[in-house]
């Protein structure tokens, strides 16, 4: 079993100059710095693979904010992690639909064969396993997500197969297109540094857009009277 505890500082953080101008880039790309929080705490993912101690202070230096400020940010956030994640993080949605369509399942069988609890990661530092409220994706169910791209329709068996793809280093893709990178790659992304792939795959799949076609082919519109009233409109009838 992995180990639970959370580590104060590692010691050997890797925040230097690169990351801490990256941040300042980040920064000046709102009119107010402070909204570069959410981002620089993904960079800082990135770099450290968890939100360090340094990361916090880094990112409080830059915004001129406290250390709590920050970390009463990254602690209340579920996608900021206070451990260290592994290559790759699994998520397993067993919120209600996902759940009774399999979820639950899927979730055990690979705690099982992982030999992790959620939230812990493997021992050969491949797979963190965390089970996840829902992804807004139920059409989809039960649905698990690695490094935040959706995988959809799951099984225990197909679960079980795609963990060991992931850690047998085998190229895995997303059902909707994206190529797996690594957790750290995934968090730079999500901070705000593109790395080009964003349009591998579709945008919506065909279960999302089932509605969508079907009003099309049956030239279906929206009742005149469900369209939003301006504010001025209500305040009249009043
Ligand atoms: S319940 Fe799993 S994606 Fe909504």
């Amino acid at each position: 079993m992995a180990d639970t505890t959370v580590p104060y500082s590692t010691g050997d953080s890797k925040i230097g100059e690169t990351t801490i101008g990256e941040m300042r880039e980040l920064a000046a790309r709102y009119p107010e710095g402070r909204s570069a929080l959410l981002p620089m705490l993904h960079l800082v993912q990135s770099v450290e693979g968890r939100i360090t101690p340094e990361g916090i202070e880094a990112c409080a230096a830059v915004l001129g904010l406290t250390g709590a400020e920050v970390s009463a940010v990254a602690t209340f956030y579920t996608m900021y992690k206070r451990r260290p994640v592994g290559d790759y993080h699994v998520g397993v949605c067993t919120n209600t639909l996902c759940a009774i369509m399999g979820g639950d399942l899927i979730f055990e069988r690979l705690k099982e064969h992982l030999d992790v609890g959620n939230d812990e990661t493997t021992e050969d530092g491949k797979i963190t396993l965390e089970h996840l409220e829902c992804n807004a994706a139920c059409d989809y169910a039960p649905v698990m997500m690695v490094n935040w791209e959706f995988f959809d329709d799951m099984t225990p068996e197909s679960a079980t197969q795609l963990v060991d793809d992931l850690q047998a280093g085998n190229e895995v893709k997303s059902p909707r297109g994206a190529t797996i990178c690594t957790w750290k790659e995934a968090e730079r992304v999500l901070a705000g540094f593109p790395d080009g792939r964003a349009d591998e795959g579709p945008t919506g799949g065909k279960a999302t857009l089932a509605g969508l076609r079907l009003a099309r082919e049956r030239n279906w519109t929206a009742p005149a009277g469900a369209q939003a009233r301006t504010t001025d409109d209500s305040r009249k009838e009043d």
